[in-house]
Parts: structure tokens; sequence; C-alpha cells
């Protein structure tokens, strides 16, 4: 089955359902049985992993999504979680102990680095940050005591692509696992477990949902026991989802291949002409064949997302901010991956720790939405009108 038929037919069960399209809502905490027996099956086996036991497991909303997201991606089992940075801190959880250390990606979405950084030593968890552009030369990082390589492609706000087949070489050679936050290119873009990743996560909040107005995480992993030491893991810190979120991520899956598509022919239009720009230093986006990461990029990806970062000739936050907080379409915030385009300010500076970020210039982030990119370009152009003014 090819991802645009998946995307439709994955996670429902209509006969099931009356025939009703999508999986209805089911709120659940309890859960009866009709015997004992039932009862005690219902917390063992395949049951335990999979089955509707009690509301914290799973509901059938929660495992439509998992199985769903699990399959596009090519793993073997999926937990889901309440938002993003759970999926990354519930898989962290899920696999590190105390004594194991963890080479961390420097170009890692922030609040992935401040767990690391405030959680993982109180639990006796060593962590070394490493250059995103390493590849196999990872192997002179690996310690042994090292247990997971974490990865991160392209990096969050700086947009570096790791050499994700060089890593999971080195590290398998060494009984190493590699985990990736594979959120930009969604599981659509960028297959994690054709490439031997063994861990990914998705932020669903951004294009699973699509629609900005909710958070969700998925955790998939590449082998039945990663699965279950996930999803043990994810129950007994009684990390869950509501059904509703679940239900709302999954509707919008549905539609991820056509949005992804139109975004990312936008987001390569609206690059494309931001490269005539005097205003601009460097546009940080894989897909632009004038990329670093662009040969990476070609060679493992399937196509490119919408979101990227522009580096401006100015420093100046005054004059960006007359620019950036006067545009008609992209406003400020934080998120990505839903249908309207954004824009906000980054500095990649002061968190790096095993590669300094040297460019001088203001960084700033575009996720590019729905809109017409006509309008877009139009919006951009007179930004740059006052950026100039
Ligand atoms: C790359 C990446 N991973 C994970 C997350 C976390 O997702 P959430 O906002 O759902 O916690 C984000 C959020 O911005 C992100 O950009």
């Amino acid at each position: 089955m090819k991802d645009d038929t998946a995307l439709v037919h994955l996670g429902r069960d209509p006969e099931a359902h009356n025939g009703i399209v999508n999986i209805p809502v089911h709120h659940a905490s309890t859960v009866i049985f009709p015997t004992i027996d039932d009862y005690k099956k219902s917390g063992s086996g395949r049951a335990k992993y999979h089955g509707i036991r009690y509301g914290v497991n799973g509901t059938p909303n929660s495992f439509a999504l998992a199985a769903a997201v699990a399959q596009l991606e090519g793993g073997r089992g999926a937990a889901v979680v309440g938002s993003g940075l759970a999926a990354v801190t519930m898989a962290l959880t899920s696999v590190l102990k105390s004594g194991d250390h963890l080479l961390m990606v420097d170009s890692v979405y922030g609040p992935t680095r401040r767990f690391c950084d405030t959680q993982l030593p109180k639990w006796g968890v060593d962590v070394t940050y490493y250059d995103p552009l390493i590849g196999g030369a990872i192997s002179t990082l690996i310690k042994p005591a090292t247990r997971l390589i974490f990865t991160e492609s392209p990096g969050s706000l700086t947009f570096e692509i790791q050499d994700i087949p060089a890593i999971v070489g080195a590290a398998h050679k060494k009984d190493v696992l590699v985990m990736m936050d594979n959120t930009w290119a969604t599981p659509l873009f960028f297959k994690p477990f054709a490439h031997g990743v063994d861990i990914s996560i998705q932020a669903g909040t951004k294009y699973i949902s699509g629609s900005s107005d909710q958070v969700i995480g998925i955790i998939t992993a590449r082998t039945e026991a990663l699965f279950k030491q996930i999803k043990d893991t994810t129950m007994v810190f009684g990390e869950i989802a509501s059904p509703d979120e679940c239900y709302l991520a999954l509707r919008g899956m549905r539609s991820m291949g056509v949005r992804l598509r139109q975004q990312q022919k936008a987001a390569f239009e609206i690059t494309r002409w931001l490269q005539s720009r005097p205003e601009l230093k460097r546009i940080l986006y894989p897909a632009l064949p004038e990329d670093p990461g662009h040969r990476l990029w070609q060679r493992d990806f399937l196509g490119a997302s919408s979101l990227f970062g522009v580096i401006l000739q100015t420093t100046s936050e005054k004059t960006v901010a007359h620019m950036v907080d006067n545009y008609r379409y992209f406003k400020i915030g934080a998120s990505w991956g839903g249908y309207e385009s954004l824009v906000i300010p980054a500095n990649p500076k002061p968190i790096r720790k095993a590669v300094p970020w040297t460019e001088e210039g203001y960084l700033l982030r575009y996720h590019v939405g729905l809109e017409d990119t006509d309008d877009l370009i139009a919006d951009l152009k007179a930004g740059f009108e006052r950026l100039n003014s």
C-alpha cells in the first residue's frame, strides 16, 4: 500500500463501528470484563500492550493512531503520549538507566536539551553533546557506557542534516541504540526504520495534526521488544493522550499527504525567491541545492516540510521587529506544522556546547502554511521594504 492510500485507510475499522468511517471517540477510564479470567488475561500477553484494559493503558482511539503511525514509519509498534516533548522524555526514560552515557545532538530541540541538562544528571545519566555533522566519526565518542545516540534531522532552528545511516552503522557496531526526532520530515518524508533507527519520535502536534490546536506525541519502535519497553514505561508513568486528542490527530493525518506536498512546493518557491534578496545572508533549508545538507537530504529523504531558517544581514532586533511585527500573514508563534504561516526569532549561540554557532546575522525561523504563495511573498516583500526604510 502506498503512503497516500495508507493515510486514508490505516487506523480505522468502519465495520466494527456501525459503518462509521472515523473511529468514534471512546471516553474511557473503567472497562468491565465478563469473567475474572478475561480480566486477568487483559493484563498480560499481547492484550496488555494492544488491548483495552483501563483508560490509562489506551483507548481504541490511541491504539488506532499508534498503529497508523507505526505502519507509516515502518516500525513494529507505537505508544501515544500527551505531547511531542513527552514522547522525547518518555522515550529517553524508557531506554536509559543510571550509569548510562547518552550522545545528544547539539542542534536538538531546546526543551529536549533542557530535559537532558536538568533531569538526566539527577538520575545518573551522563550526557555528551556532539556535532550534528559528525557522521560516522561519532564512533570516536562512543564509550563503554554509551547506551544511546539521539538524533534530530534536520536540527532545530539551524537545520543541519545528519548522516543517519553512518551514525546508525557506528552505533550498531557497538550495540548502541539510535533514537531520532523525526518531526520535521514526518513519517512521509523520512523512513527512520529503513535507515536503521531504533526509536522514532513524532510531535504529532505539528504536521500530523496540521490544525494548530492540539498537542500530542507518538513514539515508534523498530522491534517488538523495544515497543514493549517503551509502552511499559509510558504506562508506569501514567502517560497517555486523551481519546479526543487521538481522534483529532488521526483525523488530521488523513490529509497530511496533500498538505505536505502543497507546503513543500510553497516553501521551495518562497525560499527560491528569498535567495534573490540582498537582506539575507543565508537560508537554512536542505531542499535547496545550495544548502550544505542538500546531498544527504536528497539521498535519504523523500521530501521537505515547510519549516526553514533565514540569517539576515542585520543584527539589529529593532530593525527586524519593524519587519516582523507588521507582517500580515506570518504571525509570531512558537509552533509549526499547522495550516498557517508563522515566524519566530531564534538564537542558537548561547546554548551550543559541541560546536559554536558562529553566524552573526539575526536568525528567523519561518513556517509556510497553506495560504496562497503570491500573498506570502508579497507579505515578505513588504517586510523587507520596512526593514530597509
Ligand atoms: C523538533 C521538535 N520535537 C518535539 C517538539 C515538541 O512537541 P510538543 O510541542 O508537542 O511538545 C517540538 C515542538 O516544537 C519540536 O519542534
